[in-house]
């Protein structure tokens, strides 16, 4: 894979710019950004995004539907690998893709489709907070950064194109082979959990995942119920 590299010193999202570029065979246009001033997660909620982290997201040839869990799963396997080689820190996934370390969320991706009448692609958004020393206090309890862990500062550079070269490696993979992988970094199966899916709330235990990436959910009733977006969380009340 050939990567084209954009860098931007401030953006509002680097996915709003990437959105607008077309998704190419055999090149990922990179769109980077110092900064963002509108840096956003899932369900639109804001992503924190000052001077010091990492912010990219990378426009790819459109994949079909049907593959969006499986990108959003491998963009968080990349991501986990990179981090545990390079810095041999104990980070995990929690389910799609957060990425945790002692279970503060450390990175987050979103993937989006895009299609229009000039534009056709997926974005895969990528945010890991590197070198944040500090968080405002809504997100100080959930949230860490690796200079926090490491007590040292992140070549912010360097991780993204390892990173990158991770994700086209773990793409070229069968579906099944990605899946397999994935289970050896999660922490989400086997736990009792609370998600929040379109809106409702719903308790059950992790039991496994579908061939699609999508979590399997046995319900308070014994019943099992299949859960393709949502936030997990594991220590409610
Ligand atoms: C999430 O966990 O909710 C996903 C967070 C994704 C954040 C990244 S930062 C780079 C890219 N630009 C955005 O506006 N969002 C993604």
């Amino acid at each position: 894979m050939e990567f084209k590299l954009v860098f931007h010193k401030k953006v509002l999202s680097t996915s709003i710019e990437a959105k607008k570029i077309k998704g190419e065979e055999n090149l990922w246009t990179v769109i980077a950004s110092e900064s963002q001033e509108a840096g956003h997660g899932k369900k639109k909620r804001g992503w924190f995004s000052p001077a010091g982290g990492l912010y990219f997201s990378i426009v790819i040839n459109p994949r079909s539907l049907e593959d969006s869990q499986l990108l959003t799963l491998a963009a968080g396997l990349a991501t986990v690998k990179v981090l545990r080689k390079k810095f041999e820190v104990r980070a995990c996934l929690k389910w799609p893709n957060d990425v945790l370390i002692k279970g503060k969320k450390v990175s987050g991706a979103l993937v989006e489709n895009v299609v229009g009448d000039k534009v056709k692609s997926t974005v895969i958004g990528i945010g890991i907070n590197t070198n944040i020393a500090e968080f405002p206090a809504s997100l100080v309890e959930t949230a860490t950064s690796l200079e926090r862990e490491l007590k040292k500062k992140i070549d912010n550079q360097g991780l993204l194109k390892e990173i990158l070269e991770e994700l086209a490696k773990t793409l070229e993979s069968e579906r099944s082979a990605i899946l397999k992988e994935y289970r050896l970094y999660e922490e989400t199966i086997g736990r009792e959990i609370k998600i929040l899916t379109k809106g409702k709330e719903v308790f059950g235990q992790a039991v496994d995942f579908d061939q699609r990436g999508d979590l399997i959910v046995k319900l308070k009733n014994n019943k099992t119920v299949k859960i393709l977006e949502g936030d997990i969380s594991y220590n409610f009340k």
